[in-house]
């Protein structure tokens, strides 16, 4: 077989082994039986047994993971990754777009509006279409060299390949780091059968995943990638919307978020708000709120950036859903290996659609952190459909998380 037939073979296998093992472990929703998965898995096996010369570098033959890590390489960010500006109702929304249209008088303006996910900022470094380097945002300047970890990540493309355009020099990518719903809730159950300690929400159980200096341990993890923005691309892509840079990382491997809408109006931004505040429990990862970006990259250019935040987009948050509540009682529940924990029975109190009477306190040490006690009010807030947060000292401002207990 000629050699480029053979790679070809290859890239195919791999794309569509690693599309159900998304599909199986991120999701939680196998695409095929597993005896067809195997088949697949042994049929690249077979090829790379055959040519062990153009085994392709990512794979899943050669095992994700690898060598513990001693510590984290510090890493500076060539372009910084920067944070947003907050808006929360539509009175701040609209000025948001005045100010915007202000500095941009007789141009047409479209937004762009995508999920906030509720996850970890990450940078991706391609070159010659290679993964070779991902980093935390740590501090926005610098961060930390998380590629072992990152390596793992089964939606996230470890080699880019295009049949419509050519793979760029050098590619970085930024996104978000998350794990769906359905793997936490999946990870957390088995945490518990284990006698491990659980998560509190899905964003503390992806933090703690990529925080794992063992590569071996965040591979066992559900975690995903969803790409939102390009950083740097040599040479240049040619594109001219935020809108089709997403459609065009989608052409190279990557996953973007499950939504995203055009608008021709601010007034557009607003119904896409309350439409997605709607149908926030129905997406299959946590979302804080949405991101409102100015879609025309020029106009983006024209726009610039005030201190650390950019004038063309902004986080449009969902309001916190919270409330006050008294610690009636604390118990140890014990599990069913025996494990013993603590959990809070509150005074009944309704959030953001629930009642929560109990939440977990997950060990002593939280205890001591939070200093709860019986008869401390505390305030309770919903974070997402999977968690709620407990701040112990209304008045303190250190907010810790809990997982509502069952
Ligand atoms: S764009 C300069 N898009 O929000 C703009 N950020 O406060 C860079 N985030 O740390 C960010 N979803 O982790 C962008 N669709 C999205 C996002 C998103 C979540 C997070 C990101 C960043 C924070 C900014």
């Amino acid at each position: 077989m000629a050699t480029t037939s053979v790679i070809e073979q290859m890239r195919q296998l791999i794309q569509l082994i690693a599309k159900h093992n998304h599909a199986y472990y991120v999701m939680d929703q196998p695409t095929i039986s597993d005896s067809e998965y195997d088949h697949l898995f042994h049929q690249l096996k077979a090829l790379e047994e055959q040519y062990p010369d153009l085994v392709q570098s990512d794979s899943p033959t050669t095992k994700v993971g690898g060598q513990a890590l001693s510590k984290f390489q510090s890493v500076t960010h060539v372009v910084p990754m920067l944070s947003l500006g907050n808006v929360f109702n539509q009175e701040d929304l609209f000025a948001f777009a005045r100010r915007v249209e202000e500095r941009l008088p007789n141009q047409k303006v479209q937004y762009e509006v995508e999920l906030k996910l509720d996850g970890l900022a990450i940078s991706l470094w391609y070159e010659n279409g290679v993964l070779i380097r991902g980093v935390t945002r740590g501090d926005g300047e610098t961060g930390e060299d998380i590629t072992q970890n990152v390596k793992t990540i089964r939606n996230l493309p470890k080699v880019l390949h295009s049949d419509h355009f050519e793979i760029p020099r050098l590619l970085e990518v930024r996104g978000e780091v998350l794990m769906p719903k359905s793997g936490f809730e999946k990870l957390n159950a088995e945490q518990e059968a284990k006698g491990d300690k659980t998560f509190a929400n899905p964003r503390n159980a992806a933090a703690g995943s990529l925080r794992q200096l063992d590569p071996n341990i965040a591979a066992a993890r559900p975690l995903a990638f969803y790409a939102y923005g390009i950083a740097q691309c040599e040479p240049n892509h040619g594109l001219t919307t935020m809108h089709d840079s997403l459609q065009w990382l989608t052409k190279l491997g990557f996953e973007i978020a499950e939504r995203q809408y055009l608008c021709n109006s601010i007034q557009e931004v607003q119904q896409r708000y309350e439409q997605i505040q709607q149908e926030r429990s129905d997406l299959q990862v946590e979302i804080d709120g949405m991101v409102v970006k100015v879609d025309d990259l020029k106009q983006q250019q024209q726009l610039g950036f005030l201190s650390r935040e950019p004038r063309w987009a902004t986080a449009y948050k969902f309001p916190a859903q919270a409330a006050l509540t008294t610690v009636d009682q604390i118990d140890w529940q014990v599990g069913r290996t025996g494990t013993l924990t603590p959990v809070a029975r509150l005074n009944p109190v309704f959030v953001g659609g629930v009642t929560v009477s109990n939440v977990t306190l997950h060990n002593i040490g939280e205890i001591h952190r939070l200093d709860v006690r019986v008869g401390d009010t505390v305030s309770v807030y919903r974070t997402g459909d999977v968690g709620v947060t407990i701040n112990s000292n209304v008045s303190s401002r250190t907010q810790l998380d809990f997982q509502m207990a069952v």
